[in-house]
C-alpha cells in the first residue's frame, strides 16, 4: 500500500520548504537524536568530520520519499539497513524514532509555511513507518 499522491505531495512540499528555510537540517536532527538516544551518539565515533551523518540523513529522506511514492527501493533499503545497523548496535525501535524526529525537525523548519495537510500526511506516513519497522 502506497501513501495518497495528495499526502505525498504535501510531504514533498514541507520537505523543499524546509530546505528552503531551514537550510541544512543535518546539526539539528541529530543533536535531537542525541538528546532522546544519548546512547546513539558513541556508535558515531568513526564519523569524526560529519559526513556519515549527513549522508544517512540523506539516505533517509530519499527513503521517505520513495516510501510515499512508488516504493521501488525504500521498503527494501529500510530492510536491509535495519540488519546491517543491526551491526551498529542501533535497535530497530530506534529507526521508528528517528523517523518522527525527522518528522519534527522538517515541522519546525516550516514555520508558519507548515500546513495541516503536511500534519496529517506526516502523521498517516509516520503510522505506516512505524508499522513496516515494527514488523522486522
Ligand atoms: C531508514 C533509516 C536509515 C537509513 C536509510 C540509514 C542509512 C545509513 C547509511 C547509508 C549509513 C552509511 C554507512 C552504511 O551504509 O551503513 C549509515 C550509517 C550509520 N547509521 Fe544509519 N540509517 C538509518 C537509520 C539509522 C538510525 C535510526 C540510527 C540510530 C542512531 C542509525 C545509526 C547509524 C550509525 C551509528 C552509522 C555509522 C556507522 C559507521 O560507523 O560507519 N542509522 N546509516
Amino acid at each position: 500500500m502506497t501513501t495518497d499522491p495528495a499526502f505525498a505531495e504535501a510531504i514533498e512540499a514541507s520537505l523543499d520548504i524546509a530546505a528552503e528555510r531551514g537550510g541544512d537540517l543535518t546539526p539539528i536532527v541529530y543533536a535531537r537524536l542525541f538528546e532522546r538516544q544519548p546512547a546513539m551518539k558513541a556508535l558515531f565515533w568513526r564519523d569524526t568530520s560529519g559526513s556519515i551523518k549527513g549522508e544517512m540523513l540523506m539516505r533517509v529522506f530519499e527513503a521517505v520519499l520513495d516510501f510515499i511514492r512508488r516504493r521501488q527501493f525504500a521498503d527494501h533499503m529500510i530492510r536491509t539497513e535495519i540488519v546491517t545497523h543491526a551491526g551498529y548496535d542501533v535497535p530497530p525501535a530506534v529507526f521508528a524514532t528517528f523517523f518522527g524526529l525527522v518528522a519534527e525537525v522538517v515541522r519546525e523548519a516550516c514555520g508558519p509555511a507548515w500546513t495541516d495537510a503536511m500534519a496529517a500526511a506526516w502523521r498517516v506516513t509516520l503510522a505506516d513507518l512505524d508499522e513496516y519497522v515494527g514488523q522486522h
